[in-house]
């Protein structure tokens, strides 16, 4: 298998060499504050949640390669794809040494919790499902299960994605603000995938259509906002819409997806106006000079 930092062909890659220092980043800066004693007073706790906020992250930005390939028509993000999903099981993995160390690597206290707590159960699902990711995402592999049954068993990574969610909602206590964020970014995800299997890449990463599908994605994070806590605290409905639209609470998880689903829009719409542009300009340019 090729260095990190060099493309297929063994040539080194600026791309691959940027994303990789941006991958070991967080796990430079935990293990740092770690030793020097700056991770407050459960340090083990702390590794445990940002252990698992990065995995989550990378987990949701390598199923973002293939929408922003689309959107802003960039095919050699898919060089690293892989990368960011293993980057993603590393942290899950360091997640899971975190929680094994807070039990003092009691393996079969570790074991019993994973069998008796449901979002525990579920993060080990999610986990031994990005090992299989992991374990079959080499060139080698690809060729050894053949195109579709390797495309198959990686489309679990929809099925991680969602689990992992799910995870991150089970542990949270009171605050679930940043679950729904992570819930609606998951959303929109698996929303722009089934519009371009239906109405093609080009029309779905059309900026109007993307436009809407930020509003449509702001929506569905603010009613599933308002439903979460219907259902499962006592704030009533009521409070949490109006504390959606009251600017003095701040951004709300609905109000960053509008903003990242409106963002996308219009760097696609700057893109695509620059498209036209070169488009009317090019034959001028080529024109000879009188
Ligand atoms: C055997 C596997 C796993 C175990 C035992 C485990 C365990 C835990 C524990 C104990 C917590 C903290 C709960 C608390 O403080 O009350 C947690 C939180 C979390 N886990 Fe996992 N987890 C596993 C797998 C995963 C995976 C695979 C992901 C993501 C891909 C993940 C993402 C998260 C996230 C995002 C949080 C919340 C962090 C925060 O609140 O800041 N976990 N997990």
């Amino acid at each position: 298998m090729p260095a990190p930092w060099r493309d297929r062909s063994g040539r080194f890659s600026a791309l691959k060499a940027a994303t990789f220092a941006a991958l070991l980043i967080p796990g430079i800066a935990i293990a740092g504050a770690y030793a020097l004693d700056e991770l407050g007073a459960r340090p083990i706790e702390e590794i445990i949640h940002e252990t698992g906020q990065w995995a989550l992250r990378f987990l949701l930005i390598s199923l973002a390669i293939t929408p922003a390939r689309q959107i802003f028509q960039l095919p050699k993000l898919v060089a690293i794809r892989r990368m960011i999903g293993v980057a993603a099981f590393a942290y899950a993995v360091f997640h899971l040494v975190g929680f094994a160390a807070d039990r003092m690597f009691d393996l079969w206290l570790v074991g019993s919790e994973i069998v008796l707590r449901y979002y525990l159960t579920i993060g080990a699902g999610v986990l031994l499902t990005l090992a299989a990711l992991a374990a079959t995402s080499t060139d080698a592999m690809v060729r050894r299960l053949g195109g579709k049954r390797w495309q198959s068993l990686h489309r679990l990574a929809y099925a991680a994605g969602l689990f992992a969610v799910v995870h991150f909602f089970m542990q949270s206590k009171l605050n679930v603000t940043e679950p729904i964020v992570m819930g609606g970014c998951f959303i929109w995800l698996m929303a722009f995938r089934v519009l371009a299997r239906r109405s093609g890449t080009q029309k779905a990463a059309s900026p109007l259509v993307l436009a809407a599908l930020g509003l449509a994605i702001a929506l569905t994070t603010m009613l599933g906002e308002v439903a979460y806590y219907g259902l499962f605290t006592r704030i009533k409905a009521i409070a949490v819409l109006q504390a959606n639209l009251d600017p003095v609470n701040g951004l709300r998880p609905a109000g960053v997806l509008l903003l990242v689903g409106l963002g996308i829009a219009l760097v696609a719409g700057a893109r695509w106006a620059w498209e036209r542009y070169r488009a009317a300009a090019a034959p001028s340019l080529s024109q000879p000079a009188q």
